[in-house]
């Protein structure tokens, strides 16, 4: 497949034709009388038509036939997606999952929509508040079928196998240790190459922006300039069996047919848009001094509440790094947070716990259940030699931050069968090496 062409910024005006038909926007207005090449003009709206400047989103589509031309919705199987957080009693242990397991596709064939598995989440669909984190775990592309999503906004982190994603607004590729965000509304199939596996954080009735930056500047983090949106790409196709357009609507799946491809809008102007970032791209800040900093300053997006500095969900990540701080403890401390912490594990091994958390795996610390570094973990940092040092080289670890105490589904806690029922052990060898009668601390060796 030749290479993909994006446009890059991030939450920008963007406007884009299918080179098949130049001229295809209108010029001058959103609606003329009659469109170029006679195609439908159709609004998707991201926010509130009286919303600020600032967070108004939309697009115009300008397409062969519009979205409504489709038989009505009718109810589907809900396979493993849920948003009923009291279908098992709360735990506040901490959780650790072995890597989620990919249905064979020799024994069935999966694809992204019957392949996703709601892990966790909180809050409510029809208040529009709150998030779900989903795994999912396929084989197959998704043949004639596609997706939408009423509730919120998808952040996908593939793990496994690369994804081509066909959205409304254009065809995108995607990687592991690259993420995208297809927006609410917006309609999507997926192919996948091989047996896949990734993590979903959706989040309800917010948009993910990128954080503030404060006293860092106008530049870092993850810069706007680095995040790709796909250019207009049509195709004119009719599907004699009938193409199945899958809604998630108030946390359930409904499916209607269509004599046509989805993917039909030949070209689009507008701001609200799906698109993808490689987190390689992602200017790292550390501690240079002394003191191991807080989490946040690895965050890439954030899903705002209505509160102050308090998300709904922060995408964060682990990126490989300099570790060089003098006088200090350099793997994470020891802490009970307030907010939910789920991570994942997208390649190699996470640097405060060796074993027991693998790459498809993940873990749930929830609001203020303790948690640190294993230890085997701390006994060596204690211990270690304070040269500068990488860290993290060719892994990615990332989480799920959420100020939202998350409750864990059936399928989380059972039916996938990859609870690791020993991660408490890890921390069970943590001595005391409390010296009462002397406040110097044992140098390390
Ligand atoms: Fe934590």
């Amino acid at each position: 497949m030749a290479e993909l062409k994006y446009i890059s910024g991030f939450g920008n005006e963007c406007a884009s034709e299918d080179p098949r038909c130049p001229g295809s926007l209108p010029k001058g207005q959103n609606n003329p009388q009659v469109c170029p090449y006679n195609l439908y003009a159709e609004q998707l709206s991201g926010s509130a038509f009286t919303c600020p400047r600032n967070t108004n989103k939309r697009s115009w589509l300008y397409r062969i036939l519009p979205s409504v031309s489709h038989k009505p919705f009718e109810s589907i199987d809900q396979g493993h997606v849920t948003h009923n957080w009291d279908e098992v009693g709360p735990d506040p242990n901490q959780l650790r999952w072995k890597p989620f397991e990919i249905p064979k596709a020799s024994e069935k064939k999966v694809d992204f929509v019957s392949g996703l598995y709601t892990l966790c989440g909180a809050g409510d669909i029809k208040s529009n508040n709150g998030l779900a984190v989903h795994i999912f775990l396929c084989n197959s592309s998704m043949e004639s079928r596609c997706f939408y999503n009423s509730d919120g906004d998808f952040l996908i982190v593939p793990q496994k196998g690369k994804l081509l994603i066909y959205t409304e607004f254009g065809k995108m590729s995607l990687q592991p240790n690259e993420i995208c965000v297809i927006q609410r509304g917006m309609r999507f199939s997926v192919d996948v190459f091989e047996e896949t596996r990734g993590y979903i954080l959706e989040v309800y009735g917010v948009h993910f922006e990128l954080p503030d930056l404060g006293p860092i500047g106008a530049n870092g983090l993850a810069n706007p300039r680095d995040f790709l949106i796909p250019v207009a790409w049509y195709e004119d196709r009719r599907v004699p069996g009938g193409y199945t357009v899958i809604n998630k609507f108030q946390g359930k799946l409904f499916a209607c047919k269509q004599d046509v491809s989805p993917f039909n809008v030949v070209a689009w102007h507008g701001n609200y848009t799906p698109y993808k970032y490689n987190l390689e791209n992602f200017m790292v800040i550390n501690a240079v001094a002394f003191d191991h900093a807080d989490p946040s300053i690895f965050t890439v997006l954030t899903a705002k509440s209505l509160r102050p500095g308090v998300a709904i969900a922060d995408f964060v990540i682990f990126p490989p790094r300099w570790g060089v701080a003098d006088k200090t403890f350099r793997p994470p401390y020891y802490h009970r947070n307030c907010m939910s912490e789920f991570m994942g594990l997208i390649k190699g091994h996470y640097e405060a716990k060796q074993g027991g958390f693998l790459p498809g795996g993940g873990s749930l610390h929830s609001a203020m259940t303790p948690h640190g570094p294993d230890a085997d973990c701390f006994e060596k940092a204690s211990k270690a030699k304070l040269e500068p040092e990488r860290i993290a080289d060719g892994t990615m670890a990332f989480m799920f931050e959420s100020s939202l105490s998350l409750a864990v589904t059936k399928w989380g806690l059972k039916t996938c069968s990859c609870l690791d029922e020993n991660y408490y052990k890890c921390w069970e060898p943590l001595r005391s090496h409390f010296t009462p009668n002397s406040r110097s601390p044992t140098e390390p060796k």
